[in-house]
């Protein structure tokens, strides 16, 4: 099914995850890596849930992937109502056996230095990369199976100086402590949390822009090590902090 690997598969990624009766959340799910994301977990045999803020987003994505267990829901996690929404699809779906957070914005303010951004670009850019993922843990925690796991997808910019970028990777940098920070607090108690730090990923849309490159990692190679945690078959559940910054080496601990 997949749309983005052009070489061979290395020898970590050839999993035979089975996901049958699964079902699993995919915030942002229409975007460039939750589309890789969404297409390995359909192949591992979930039930997938895919949001967008637009319907039309999500009729286009289903139509384009086209399979029966592919659901798509409207979803904007500022929403004032999210607690409401959430509950509405743990009504729908059940207890979720994993959500995925591929959520990012990079705004309209283009590459900047991080000084020169005015108020309402700097208030923008940390509702929408820091605040959306706040109020995911907050509400899609609870709606998690007491055995399932919640991963946020996040950039190597947690880590490193973004010149022009700062904006965004200091959400970054904020979102990886939240994360780590939650996965704490739980202690192992509960639904399993995870940081995933991904480098460069081959996705439909820059592919579409003609930007490309087989030594990245394809999207559905981050499905693969997502539907592993899911399971609780990969070598890393037992880590919150997962790189995957690097197509041979594969998923590895901090
Ligand atoms: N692409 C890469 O090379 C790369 C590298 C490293 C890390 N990552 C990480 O991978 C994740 C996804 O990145 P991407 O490249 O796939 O970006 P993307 O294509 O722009 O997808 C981001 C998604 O976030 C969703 N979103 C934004 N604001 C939202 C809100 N308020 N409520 C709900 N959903 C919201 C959007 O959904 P709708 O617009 O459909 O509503 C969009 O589909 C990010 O965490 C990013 O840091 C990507």
């Amino acid at each position: 099914m997949s749309t983005t690997t052009t070489i061979a598969s290395p020898a970590w990624a050839t999993s035979d995850t089975d996901l049958t009766g699964q079902t699993v959340l995919v915030i942002g799910g229409a975007g460039g890596v939750g589309e890789g994301v969404t297409r390995t977990l359909l192949d591992r045999g979930a039930t997938v849930v895919v949001t967008s803020r637009r319907q039309s987003t999500l009729d286009d994505f289903t139509a384009r992937v086209g399979d029966p267990r592919l659901h798509g829901e409207t979803l904007d996690l500022l929403d004032p109502a999210l607690g409401e929404r959430t509950a509405e699809l743990k009504t729908t779906y059940g207890p979720l056996a994993g959500v995925v957070l591929s959520v990012a914005d990079w705004g309209r303010q283009g590459r900047k230095p991080l000084l020169a951004l005015t108020d309402a670009e700097w208030d923008e850019l940390i509702v929408q990369n820091q605040t959306t993922i706040f109020r995911a843990y907050r509400s899609f925690l609870p709606a998690l199976a007491p055995d399932g796991m919640i991963a946020q997808l996040n950039g190597l910019s947690a880590d490193l100086p973004f010149p022009g970028a700062g904006g965004v990777a200091l959400t970054a940098a904020a979102t990886k402590s939240m994360t780590r920070t939650i996965a704490a607090e739980l202690g192992g108690r509960g639904p399993r949390v995870y940081e995933v730090i991904l480098g460069v990923i081959r996705t439909r849309a820059r592919q579409l822009a003609g930007v490309d490159d087989d030594r990245w990692i394809p999207a559905t190679h981050v499905g693969t090590h997502i539907a592993e945690l899911v399971a609780g078959t990969s070598p890393l559940t037992g880590d919150d902090l997962h790189y995957f910054v690097d197509l041979t080496e594969g998923p590895r601990p901090a």
